[in-house]
């Protein structure tokens, strides 16, 4: 049963800004503006689009979704420098909503090692930078880096000089994912009852890790205790552990609606799409056990359950798949099925498709569903996110590959690519056919890069079901993750590895 409250929770997305920081989640600007316009699409409140001084494409995507997107607030980060601050604001100014978020750390050990300033020093920074950006921009959100782990005094002087210089929003993070849902919600009880913020109509918001895996049990305890806004990732990537699962946080909110009294403007059917969207452009994969928008989420395998849930679904089941856009594993597409199904099966993903890309979509489902019995929904997604990396003109694309192995012969992997309009040929050797095919590629671009993970699986059960690969494959202190969908593994594989040579190249990590 779902029940909501009337107190409104601010849903904070940092996706495309703590999100992006996680190990290889780099996203291109395209990828970026997709991005954001599905958050659009799933309702949320703030869209924290980058951190523009970190470097031109930064700048350049929170300038295009600030210019793009419509119902959000976007907010850009920046340190708490006029420097940093001037330059959010470049970026940010033309939103419908902008807003800027600046921070300092509080924490004793963070004053000491890394910004080696005294306590009065960084309240006279905070005065200073947050009225430098409320001289510019209304909508002023002040965080307090490492605040869980901050004197809980000088904390408060912290947010005092920053209510008192126009903050409009105080964040609160457990930068370090180091509290105790207990803890954390006592702090957030002694900071939402200060004068200054219940005076000031301050908003207090929360940011919380994952090191612990507490994350979203701390973020829940800190809007029980009157967090007004809560800060969290599609499928929690970010930094290390992460960062709260946003469809985690607001699944709670919405189920167990009673221990809460909240409501939040998401529209939980688009959080299937909006987890699939952000682990494709990252290359994440989502685990399949994951709470709310894993593969596993809504499937029941013991007899048991199953009998459970033909009786009736409330036995096992507290969320319907339906309710979070959820669309699993089981529907099955044949060779009779037709454009429409196999068209819903791909927007439910969350992809976009023109007219003429759906039928190469449908033929290329229909040769597959020639071959096995039946093609899952799952298979026709892949086939779909496939074409997708196809579709894209890559700045490197393999135009011949042949790869051998057996009979004690070394594997072997030969090929042709096309790189910067350049045809380049190569062959290498390999321990097998994967390992051949990976050096031959960088032997024909000449990219020094380094295979960090790789993984395989079968999209579906079978021997002939389709092989889809994700691989990070690191050069230049840059990691770059993607995947690759073949029937055949190598092919799968050299799919992989080349669209994350193109991540690559996309980011100038290697040019
Ligand atoms: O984790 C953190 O402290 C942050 C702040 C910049 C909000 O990401
Ligand atoms: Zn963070």
């Amino acid at each position: 049963m779902v029940t909501v409250g009337t107190r409104k929770v601010i849903i904070f997305d940092t996706t495309l800004r703590d999100g992006e920081q996680s190990p290889g989640a780099s996203m291109t600007l395209d990828e970026k503006v997709a991005v954001a316009r599905q958050l659009c699409r799933l309702g949320v409140d703030v869209i924290e689009a980058g951190f523009p001084v970190a470097s031109q494409d930064d700048f350049a995507a929170v300038r295009t979704i600030a210019g793009e997107a419509r119902g959000p607030i976007i907010a850009a980060l920046c340190r708490a420098d006029r420097n940093d601050i001037t330059c959010a604001w470049e970026a940010v100014r033309g939103a419908q909503r902008p807003r800027i978020h600046t921070f300092i750390a509080t924490s004793d050990v963070h004053l000491e090692h890394k910004l080696r300033m005294t306590r009065p020093e960084v309240l006279g920074r905070i005065t200073d930078s947050v009225s430098f950006a409320r001289s510019l921009c209304q909508d002023v959100e002040f965080s307090a880096e490492d605040a869980s782990r901050s004197d809980e005094s000088f904390l408060k002087a912290a947010i005092r000089a920053a209510v008192a210089a126009g903050a409009t929003t105080i964040n609160i993070p457990d930068t370090v994912g180091y509290s105790q849902p207990q803890e954390f919600g006592e702090l957030v009880s002694e900071i939402v009852s200060m004068p200054e913020i219940t005076a000031g109509g301050v908003t207090v918001s929360v940011h919380c890790h994952d090191d612990l895996g507490l994350a979203v049990a701390n973020s829940l305890e800190a809007i029980r205790r009157g967090a007004g806004q809560v800060e969290c990732t599609v499928n929690g990537i970010g930094e290390r552990a992460g960062n709260a699962a946003l469809e985690e946080v607001v699944m709670n909110l919405r189920t167990r609606g009673e221990s809460f009294g909240v409501q939040t403007g998401i529209k939980a059917n688009e959080l299937y799409q909006s987890s699939r969207l952000v682990s494709r452009v990252t290359g994440i994969a989502v685990q399949r056990n994951k709470a709310v928008v894993g593969a596993n989420a809504f499937s029941h395998e013991a007899g048991i359950h199953q009998h459970g849930m033909l009786a009736n679904r409330a036995t096992y089941e507290i969320m319907l798949p339906a309710e979070v856009g959820w669309i699993g594993e089981g529907m099955v597409i044949g060779k009779h099925s037709g454009r429409h199904a196999i068209g819903s099966c791909i927007k439910e993903a969350g992809i976009t498709f023109t007219d003429e890309q759906l039928a190469q979509v449908v033929s290329k489902v229909k040769s597959l569903a020639d071959r096995q019995k039946s093609v899952s929904a799952e298979e026709v997604v892949a086939i779909a996110e496939g074409m997708l990396h196809e579709g894209v003109e890559p700045a490197l694309r393999v135009v011949e590959y042949a790869a051998f192995t057996g009979n004690g012969a070394p594997a072997t992997a030969s090929l042709a690519v096309v790189v910067d309009g350049r045809t380049v040929k190569a062959s290498n050797h390999g321990i097998g056919i994967v390992d051949a095919s990976f050096s031959a590629l960088k032997a024909a671009t000449g990219i020094d890069a380094r295979l960090a993970e790789y993984s395989l699986k079968a999209v579906a059960g079978g021997s002939n079901a389709l092989a889809e690969v994700t691989v990070a494959v690191e050069s230049g202190g840059r990691i770059a993750r993607s995947r690759g969908v073949h029937e055949d593994v190598a092919v799968a594989s050299l799919n992989a590895f080349v669209a994350a040579f193109n991540r690559l190249l996309a980011l100038r990590g290697i040019t």
